[in-house]
């Protein structure tokens, strides 16, 4: 299903959100992340399909790899390492902190009683988990049912408390809240609600890293036009999304790419949200493949920034993210394989759903001439479940994508 969002405005970055997301910010999180062990060093690599988009029938598709951008295994490792180097440094103002001592865990003995909290399908909570052992902080992190066993331990091997309930992610964002309220830990959410929002917008923020390597690697200059036509945005809370188009619509005001936000069909709440016109709730069951993408409630602050910037949004099936997975795995065509999860590659789902149909295409005007940009903004961080689905284990992709490579 596709909506497209009669709210979308073709003009300059307003300043009213410059105040709160900015590439001037965006640049110092950058900066400081760089410092992060967790982090690989350099841009993770922007990959060109011809052959894929040939098949689709379009001028070029470049996929931006975050698959690499750590061994966290996903983008999330921009958010909340940036979010909790920001708190720290607000909760002590009167100590001076450096941020790079901080992040190389120099504060540790101030830090060791501090403790964060917070719900996640897996990605967001391992990234938190990581950041608080660096920095030398305490973590719990709340699971909901459907979080697999896997996913579970990968958090658990940074040393993070986990707290498993038995409902759905929304009740793991309450029982963090009210575990964070009870024992005076801090909630560090990439979610935003009422009274709740300096951490997830600096979760946002630390995304527009991947918009600012982007266009480096266009060699684009202020003042230029977008190198892309569309950018396709997979959406859970909406963070993402916002984060990565509030940067190209800063960069390139008016003339910025169109914008397309896919969300699983069973968690559609930013495709309702555009439908009602403010941030919303799901209608599905909340229950899908793409495990990062299973939210059911908009993050409100990121949709200040989405109902005006995405052009239209979208809803896919399960087994569109399948297939997106396995076109990616590359076993067909020439072009290099890419070890896409189920999240990471929902952006090109959505793509595919679009070019499979005439009147989807003219209505967001996709065309032979079009240049897109989707994100794979997650590896196999479920690796059992990556072989299930691709029938191929990522180690195998990987190893053709290196042969790939070597040629
Ligand atoms: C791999 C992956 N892609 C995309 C998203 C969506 O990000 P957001 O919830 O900020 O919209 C998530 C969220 O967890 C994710 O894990």
């Amino acid at each position: 299903m596709l909506t497209k969002n009669s709210r979308a405005r073709r003009a300059a970055y307003p300043s009213e959100l410059r105040d709160i997301m900015s590439i001037d910010e965006a640049e110092r999180s950058r900066t400081w992340l760089s410092h992060w062990e967790q982090l690989n060093h350099g841009p993770t690599p922007l990959r060109n399909l011809p052959a894929l988009a040939s098949s689709l029938n379009i001028a070029q598709l470049r996929v931006k790899d975050e698959s690499v951008r750590s061994p966290l295994g996903s983008f999330k490792a921009l958010g909340a390492p940036i979010a909790l180097v920001r708190l720290i440094l607000r909760i002590y103002p009167e100590r001076n902190l450096d941020p790079l001592a901080l992040i190389d865990g120099k504060y540790a003995d101030l830090l060791k009683d501090f403790t964060v909290i917070s719900a996640t399908d897996g990605n967001h909570g391992r990234a938190l988990a990581a950041a608080a052992r660096s920095f030398g902080c305490q973590c719990v992190i709340v699971l909901h049912a459907n979080v697999s066993k896997e996913r579970e331990d990968a958090i658990a091997a940074y040393g993070a408390r986990i707290v498993r309930i038995a409902g759905n992610y929304d009740e793991s964002v309450e029982e963090a809240a009210r575990l964070a309220a009870a024992n005076h830990w801090t909630v560090v959410s990439d979610t935003s609600y009422e009274g709740y929002q300096d951490i997830p917008r600096d979760v946002m923020q630390g995304y527009g890293a991947i918009a600012a390597e982007v266009l480096a690697q266009a060699n684009v200059s202020p003042g230029q036009p977008s190198p892309y036509t569309h950018v396709f945005l997979q959406g859970g809370v909406g963070g993402l999304a916002a984060g990565i188009a509030s940067y190209f619509w800063e960069y390139f005001g008016e003339n910025r790419p169109k914008f397309i936000v896919v969300e699983p069909v069973q968690a559609d709440c930013l495709y309702q949200s555009a439908l009602q016109g403010r941030a919303t709730t799901a209608t599905g069951s909340v229950d899908s493949v793409m495990a990062g993408l299973a939210c059911g409630e908009t993050s409100p602050l990121a949709w200040r920034f989405l109902e005006s910037s995405v052009d239209a949004f979208m809803t896919i099936s399960d087994d569109d993210a399948v297939t997106a997975m396995h076109l990616l795995a590359g076993r067909q065509g020439d072009d290099i394989a890419v070890v896409a999860g189920e999240s990471g590659a929902a952006g090109l789902a959505g793509l595919a759903v679009l070019r499979a149909s005439e009147a989807l295409s003219a209505e967001t005007d996709l065309d032979a001439s079009s240049r897109v940009l989707v994100i794979n903004t997650e590896g196999a961080t479920a690796p059992s479940v990556y072989q299930e689905l691709v029938g191929e284990s990522h180690e195998s992709v990987l190893a053709r994508q290196a042969a790939w490579l070597a040629r």
